[in-house]
């Protein structure tokens, strides 16, 4: 009966840490984008001057390949201040250091569109 009872006892424990083992976390690796990431940044903080759509006539950052292109430069530029040669965006404030992240984390992650 103490033997049954003790195998039982075993039993649930064993059943109870299975079930309370924590699932491994799924491994998520997000690679920033051009189309989810860039964009609104782009749209909110390089326009118009590189819209083409809001008669922006510099570099063309609308489009995927040309962005593409301009990426190294615009990571150099949006890190520099204001009043530095080649401060980008032009006579604005400074991005916010999360948003200049997201530019180097999509030369990082290998200038992906989508
Ligand atoms: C108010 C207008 C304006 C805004 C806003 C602006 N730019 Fe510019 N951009 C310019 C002008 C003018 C030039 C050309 C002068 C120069 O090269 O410094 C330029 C040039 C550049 C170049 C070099 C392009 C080339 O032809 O070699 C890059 C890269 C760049 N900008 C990035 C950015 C980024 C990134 C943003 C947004 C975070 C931005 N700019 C916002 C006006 C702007």
């Amino acid at each position: 009966m103490k033997k049954i009872f003790i195998a039982v006892l075993v039993g649930s424990v064993a059943l109870f840490a299975a079930c309370t083992k924590k699932a491994s976390p799924a491994k998520v690796v997000v690679k920033t984008n051009y189309n989810i990431d860039i964009v609104p940044l782009l749209q909110a903080r390089c326009t118009p001057c590189h819209l083409p759509s809001q008669k922006g006539f510099k570099a063309n950052f609308e489009n995927y390949e040309s962005a593409k292109k301009y990426a190294a430069d615009m990571v150099t530029r949006i890190q520099l201040n204001p009043g530095d040669k080649g401060f980008m965006p032009f006579k604005h404030a400074k991005l916010a250091e999360e948003e200049i992240a997201v530019f180097k984390k999509w030369v990082a992650d290998g200038l992906l569109e989508k």
